[in-house]
């Protein structure tokens, strides 16, 4: 098969600038492609983070002003561990170390349009004739709405083919109608199979119309967003585009996430070596500051604190976990209300519930590892990473059926451990009560040491390597390009 060009283009690449699975996904899949020996190259903004990895970074080209809004830009060349980076540098937009959407207090950056609306502009350029680069890629693969509307420009001016993936479609990147033109998009892009929704600017809305093809995380989620109470109001125009619209799961960075070589935990282990995963218990304990019990499973959470992980159904059972009796360690960090309540449940619980409001790469690992059993009832999950780390660092997840929850978590019941698939704890509903039953039955499990083993083992065989997403993703690459024409 032919070697493809393609341009991947995202707001956050792990590790240098992540906040959630986006960053992840950025850095592994690439990454993926390129060992199947295709010719990609990453775009991605210059924050100081990059400036800093990269000093040796070399300019590949001075863009103009683009567009009314839009300032004059550079591209500057880098190299990650072979793969290379295509840095869009813009201090006046870019030059702002922390969360790359949101300002210290927590607000959207009130330019946010702006700014991705040039690294829009500048992947839709990089897929199109007058690209300053010498390099055509075959296709331009953007993420979520900061690149979404990059296929805009390819479909009104021409280039290459277009995907847009859809990593959370409930952040739509909408803005004011005047930016139409202030970034430069033509007159007749405002229509309703255009870029308008509802009479405002929506970068996603125009990617999923005007992109050769969709694809979204997980299958169940792909399915989940054509209905109304998913799809943050774009379900419509998702069934519209129905046969243009994939699923495909996300993998693992393997060699990231391996309980076995992980150089944060206290010990490694591994399927045949569980043992070793109590000394990981006992040291996150310690560093927790929680009790050295033994006699309790320790639940973990690793979270964005929002209203779509369901940690208000935690903090709803609040101490009856401790009654269970069970411990708890929670890492994250977000709303600032489900931030409280997990402080003050803390702080009333000394020694059997510990929190850490904050980003903590190497403390996530720990927790992985050191948890008996991970905590995730989201309302909805595109697809979910935590969840799959869990299951091959043995630590089975409690989820909500949603999402790629649905797709990588099997119940535990007499069927699925005798058939060797049930690896967690699923519930239906995103109640309390249901919450309540599974965080039982999971206590009930763990004191089980057999059975118990039998799910962390299940869990910890599958493969959830970036083979087989970077497979599915070629396919989708070679369909757009022949869609295309
Ligand atoms: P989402 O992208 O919706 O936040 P995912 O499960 O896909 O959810 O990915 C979350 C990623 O972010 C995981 O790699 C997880 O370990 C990481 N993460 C989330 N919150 C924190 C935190 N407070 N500290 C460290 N890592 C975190
Ligand atoms: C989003 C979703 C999450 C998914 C991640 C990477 O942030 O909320 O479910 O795993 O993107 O695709």
């Amino acid at each position: 098969m032919s070697r493809l060009a393609i341009l991947f283009a995202a707001s956050e690449m792990a590790p240098w600038v992540k906040t959630g699975g986006l960053g992840d996904v950025a850095a592994a899949l690439p990454a993926a492609l390129r060992r199947a020996r295709h010719d990609i190259r990453v775009l991605i903004p210059a924050y100081p983070a990059l400036h800093k990895a990269f000093p040796g970074a070399t300019v590949l080209a001075d863009l103009p002003a683009l567009a009314p809004a839009l300032p004059p830009a550079r591209l500057l060349a880098a190299e990650a561990d072979g793969l290379p980076l295509i840095l869009l540098d813009c201090p006046e937009l870019f030059a702002r170390s922390g969360n790359p959407y949101l300002d210290a207090l927590g607000h959207d950056w009130p330019d946010n349009a702006i700014r991705f609306g040039l690294l829009s502009r500048v992947a839709a350029l990089l897929g199109q004739a007058g690209s300053p680069l010498g390099w055509q890629p075959d296709v331009v693969h953007v993420n979520d709405w900061q690149t979404a509307l990059a296929p805009a420009w390819l479909h009104y001016e021409g280039g290459a083919a277009s995907v847009v993936t859809v990593h959370n479609i409930a952040f739509q990147g909408t803005f004011a109608a005047g930016h139409l033109m202030a970034l430069g998009l033509p007159e007749y892009a405002w229509r309703f199979d255009g870029v308008e929704y509802h009479g405002q600017l929506s970068f996603l809305k125009a990617g999923l119309q005007l992109a050769t093809l969709i694809s979204t995380v997980s299958p169940t989620y792909a399915g989940e967003i054509q209905h109304a109470h998913f799809g943050y109001g774009l379900a419509p125009l998702l069934r519209h585009r129905a046969d243009a619209l994939r699923g495909i799961l996300n993998g693992v960075d393997t060699a990231l996430w391996n309980p076995a070589s992980d150089p944060t935990l206290a010990a490694p282990y591994a399927a045949n070596r569980l043992a070793a995963k109590r000394e990981n218990k006992r040291a996150l304990q310690g560093e927790m500051g929680l009790e050295p019990a033994v006699d309790r499973p320790l639940f973990g959470i690793i979270s964005r604190l929002t209203q779509q992980k369901g940690l208000d159904l935690v903090l709803t059972l609040g101490e009856g976990i401790t009654q269970l009796p069970a411990q708890l360690a929670v890492l994250g960090s977000g709303d600032k209300a489900i931030e409280a309540g997990f402080s003050s449940l803390a702080a009333s619980h000394p020694g059997q519930i510990a929190v850490r409001l904050g980003f903590d790469e190497a403390l996530a690992h720990r927790i992985e590892a050191g948890a008996d059993c991970f905590l995730m009832p989201s309302r909805f999950e595109p697809c979910g990473l935590n969840q799959m780390y869990s299951l091959r660092y043995g630590t089975p997840p409690i989820v909500r059926a949603t999402g790629g929850l649905a797709d990588t978590v099997v119940d535990a019941s007499d069927a699925t451990l005798a058939d060797r698939t049930g690896n967690g704890f699923v519930i239906d509903e995103a109640t309390p009560h249901a919450l309540w039953l599974a965080l039982e039955r999971a206590t009930r499990c763990w004191h089980k040491r057999k059975v118990w083993q039998r799910i962390q083992q299940n869990g910890m065989r599958r493969d959830f390597s970036w083979e087989h997403a970077a497979h599915d993703y070629v396919a989708l690459y070679r369909d757009a390009i022949a869609a295309h024409g």
